[in-house]
């Protein structure tokens, strides 16, 4: 691995929210999920500490993981997204390290659930697996694969039932 592809990670300061917003809408090609970053960052589901950013070696943000507040029917649980990397350090570890210290950070917290909906290829290395095999599924329809749980816990099985997103997602 080369030596600008070794990445730091770090919770974000109040200093890297425009960057945050910027690197978002660079990894999306549009501005609704940085939007979402700035909704949660005013709703209750926010949790200071659990917005992680991965920087190159002179502090510049490349890639961010957010996780905020879920349940999974009256279980609390963190949800992870979005994960956003700037377009020309895709697939290079950005995102790995952003997402790897966004779950250190939760189990510290002491939380014991993520659920993510995203790519079934590219979660599973982080611990996630289907969560339909723990019984949790999403009030809107989506690929069954695409609904991803893993416990921060050893041992501690995911609870059945729904996921309630916080409101600013809109699911
Ligand atoms: C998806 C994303 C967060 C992954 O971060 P990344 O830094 O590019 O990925 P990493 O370098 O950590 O990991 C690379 C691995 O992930 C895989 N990967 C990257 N993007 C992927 C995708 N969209 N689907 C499936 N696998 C993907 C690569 O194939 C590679 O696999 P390998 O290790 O087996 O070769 C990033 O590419 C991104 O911001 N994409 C655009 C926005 C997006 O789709 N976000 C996720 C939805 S919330």
């Amino acid at each position: 691995m080369s030596p600008e592809f070794v990445y730091r990670s770090r919770p974000e300061t109040p200093n890297d929210r425009q960057r945050v917003r910027e690197v978002t809408i660079a990894a999306f090609g549009r501005s609704g999920e940085a939007d979402l970053v700035d909704a949660l960052r005013h709703d209750p589901a926010w949790i200071d500490g659990l917005s992680l950013v991965a920087t190159t070696g002179d502090d510049t943000v490349v890639a961010h993981a957010l996780l905020t507040r879920c349940h999974i029917d009256a279980v609390e649980a963190l949800c992870l997204a979005p994960c956003s990397v700037l377009p020309d350090y895709q697939r290079t570890g950005a995102g790995t390290a952003a997402i790897s210290a966004a779950l250190a950070a939760a189990a510290d917290a002491d939380e014991s659930f993520v659920v993510v909906l995203g790519h079934p290829r590219y979660y599973p290395r982080f611990g996630f697996h289907r969560a339909a095999d723990h019984g949790i599924h999403l009030g809107i329809d989506v690929p069954p694969e695409a609904l991803m749980v893993r416990s921060l816990r050893p041992g501690a099985l995911p609870p059945a039932g729904l996921v309630r997103y916080a409101a600013p997602f809109g699911i």
